[in-house]
């Protein structure tokens, strides 16, 4: 084979170009950029070590990655945007357990490429329709000594950003291997501003601090009082992490089909402004990472941007993961839901029946103390008030056997039951009445963090919702995990979320995971995950002691986690000032809560208040009429930790839905409606902030107003302190 000969520059620049030449015939490119592939071969010194360096183009020509082998046969890469390079000569290695490391006296024995322009469409989505549009560029590495192990490695350049991974081929004689270290670097070109979480092992629910890479200091968030569960060992972050450069090109690192791997967290170097991939461990087994051979690793990515807003429009991460293996669908559709569950967080009833406990405390008893929330006729309750204004679900949390016991042991074992139900709740009467009135109960399970006991279950579970039509389920992971040693971003939770999203799929149910693995675009594959928690929700504003979060939270939220995929924040809160919370409020507008449901993407949204809160509210007609899955959506402004403006177009009516947010500064926002189509008029019902509103002391006053408009309209919104505007467009017919 030629390609294992290596034997001059000119020799391999005429392979490749035949190879590309070939394979731009077999899958008939109508149009290939001119600078798809460049490959050069640069002699650096008079001696026989030779630098060799291959670039792939994104199809705008924009984006690129080098792939460079050094002298003495080290991997490195490059990223550059146009002519700025992003992410400097950064290399790439791994530490095993039982062999040498992964590092250099690599050759090239052959590289491939690939075009794709294809288009997909979601099942539920922030639009229908996405294009899968990239170049790729394949390098097979072999070591020139013995064992010659051989390693894969596959760059994509899209125009929104770059993905690579690793491909770990067999190796004779060896069945699995076991990864002490994954040393992928980011060496980054600036000190740039960043907006990042710790590298948590356990949790993703910190606040976002904005700072400089050469400030952050994840150490600083240990034992944070918080959580229920932290584990910060390195001055780490998790990802999705965002950054600006000087010039004003934003990046967000992160990963894309994690896949029996251990989540990455990416440790700093701050001296060096670098940053390398510090893989969540198993201190019960000692390893990162055992995988039977051969495998690829998740693709680490960074989706590189001129301006913020670009960055929530890429669908890079879902393009880096495979097709949906659901073809034939599942009963899911999506939906607005209510439910028995803020109630708790506030402390007006509890999950347990004979405890008493809520979020912060615990004492148990053997006797109904009469404030369990999860009742029979208190769901009946809901299940009116959800069929009365049109909403598809109910969830129900605290309905089974366990919570007197569910925080605050050790031993939490065993302790859930997902298919006894506490004596008040007759599970057959509510989904019945449920289902005559038109209305879905969504089923919760909360493991504590005993995922054995759960998967012991599975099968008898999700039966149980078969049987009773209930097609998805509220999952939940709070606390340490048990067994010992596991974090709920190692390889063995991500595999036990897996086998959840299988069975799911197997047993036609959608699952929306709180204190979840990150979202890394499984849901293109298993669309049946359809909703995650991940971050610091709308609960913590609940909780006193616990601080609520603050205005400048969900504009970095919109551009750092939710770059990761949906996000079930449960919006909607209109008793903003939480009067059995004395210590504790929402520090949004109540026109910033209306926003939030076109901000926040989600195919499941919850209106999360109690119904009473709803009465007589007519900012509720907002939350009843906005739609939760889109044909289309537009990112019409933002800034990273400012604002931020999301315009999505209903599938089906043609309906619009704006909602605009921003931190803790007053500012004005300007709408262009450019984006509407020509000829039409819409009926706008404007919710915005009240001019002496304000999030501290006046979050209610709101403002509703109605008016007409067409394309090429515009209007400016004054938002306040915390606040917002919501805008429903209904097209008049
Ligand atoms: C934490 C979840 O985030 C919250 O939504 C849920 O109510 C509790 N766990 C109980 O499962
Ligand atoms: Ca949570």
């Amino acid at each position: 084979m030629i390609f294992q000969l290596v034997v001059s520059a000119n020799l391999i620049k005429f392979v490749y170009t035949n190879v590309v030449y070939n394979k731009m015939k077999k899958i008939n490119m109508n149009k290939m950029p001119v600078l798809f592939l460049i490959t050069c071969f640069v002699v650096v010194s008079s001696c026989q070590k030779e630098n060799i360096s291959t670039i792939i183009t994104s199809p705008n020509e924009v984006n690129k990655i080098e792939f460079q082998l050094i002298e003495n046969g080290e991997p490195f890469y490059k990223v550059y945007h146009g002519n700025e390079v992003v992410v400097d000569t950064s290399k790439m290695g791994f530490d095993f357990k039982d062999q040498e490391p992964m590092s250099k006296g690599f050759k090239i024995i052959g590289t491939k490429n690939n075009s794709i322009n294809e288009v997909w469409e979601m099942p539920w989505g922030e639009q229908r329709k996405v294009t899968n549009h990239y170049n790729e560029l394949i390098v097979e590495l072999e070591e020139t000594a013995a064992p010659n192990r051989k390693l894969n490695v596959y760059l994509r350049a899209y125009d929104d950003g770059i993905g690579f991974q690793y491909e770990f081929l067999a190796q004779e004689g060896v069945d699995s291997i076991i990864i002490m270290d994954e040393n992928t670097d980011f060496q980054l070109t600036g000190d740039h501003t960043v907006w990042w979480i710790p590298g948590d092992w356990d949790i993703y629910e910190h606040l976002y601090n904005t700072t400089t890479v050469s400030e952050i200091d994840a150490l600083s968030k240990q034992n944070h009082p918080n959580l229920a569960q932290t584990t910060i060992p390195e001055n780490a972050v998790n990802t999705p992490v965002t950054m600006r450069t000087a010039t004003g090109t934003h990046l967000s690192f992160h990963e894309a089909n994690l896949t029996n791997y251990a989540g990455m967290t990416l440790k700093v170097d701050k001296e060096n402004l670098k940053l390398t991939s510090e893989l969540v461990g198993s201190k019960r087994k000692g390893y990162k990472v055992k995988r039977a051979l051969p495998f690829k690793t998740p693709w680490r990515t960074i989706q590189i941007a001129d301006k913020a807003t670009e960055l929530i429009e890429s669908k890079l991460i879902v393009n880096l993961n495979e097709p949906n293996k659901l073809t034939e669908g599942i009963p899911f559709k999506p939906m607005k839901y209510v439910g028995i569950w803020w109630e708790m967080h506030i402390g007006k009833s509890t999950w347990d029946y004979a405890g008493s406990q809520d979020m912060t405390s615990q004492t148990t008893g053997i006797e109904p103390h009469g404030h369990h929330g999860a009742t029979t006729k208190n769901t009946m309750r809901y299940i009116d008030f959800a069929a009365e204004h049109g909403f598809g679900g109910v969830l129900v949390e605290g309905w089974n056997t366990g919570w007197e016991y569910w925080i605050g042991f050790e031993d939490r074992e065993g302790v859930f039951d997902f298919v006894t139900a506490y004596p008040d709740y007759d599970i057959e009467k509510v989904t019945r009445y449920a289902k005559e009135k038109g209305v879905e109960i969504i089923m919760h399970h909360e493991t504590s963090s005993a995922p054995r006991t759960y998967e012991q279950q599975l099968d008898t579970a999700y039966q149980l919702m078969n049987r009773l039509g209930i097609h998805s389920v509220k999952t939940g992971y709070v606390g340490k995990i048990i067994p010992a040693g596991e974090y709920h971003h190692g390889q063995w939770m991500v595999n036990h979320y897996r086998k959840v999203l299988e069975h799911g799929a197997k047993y036609g149910v959608a699952i929306n995971a709180h204190e979840p693995i990150k979202a890394t675009g499984i849901r293109r594959t298993y669309p049946n995950a359809i909703s995650r928690e991940g971050l610091r929700g709308q609960e913590f504003n609940a909780w006193a002691e616990k601080g609520g979060n603050p205005p400048e939270h969900l504009p970095i939220v919109a551009f750092t986690r939710m770059l990761a995929g949906p996000i079930d924040f449960t919006p909607g809160v209109f008793d903003i000032g939480l009067p059995t919370k004395p210590n504790n409020q929402i520090n949004t507008t109540l026109a910033q809560q209306l926003a939030l449901y076109v901000v926040i993407y989600s195919p499941i949204q919850m209106a999360c208040d109690l119904p009473e809160n709803y009465k007589n509210q007519p900012a509720f007609q907002f939350i009843r009429e906005v739609g939760v899955d889109w044909e289309q959506s537009i990112v019409l402004n933002g800034e990273v930790g400012d604002f931020v403006t999301i315009a999505r177009e209903e599938k089906e009516t043609g309906n619009w839905f704006i909602g605009g947010i921003t931190d803790e500064n007053a500012r004005a926002i300007e709408v262009d409606f450019e984006f509407l189509e020509k000829g039409k008029t819409y009926e706008a019902t404007i919710y915005k902030d009240a001019p002496d509103a304000h999030y501290k002391n006046n979050p209610k006053a709101i403002t509703v107003v109605k008016i007409e408009i067409t394309k090429g309209m515009s209007q400016t919104f004054k938002l306040v302190e915390g606040g917002g505007f919501a805008i429903s467009l209904i097209e008049r017919k």
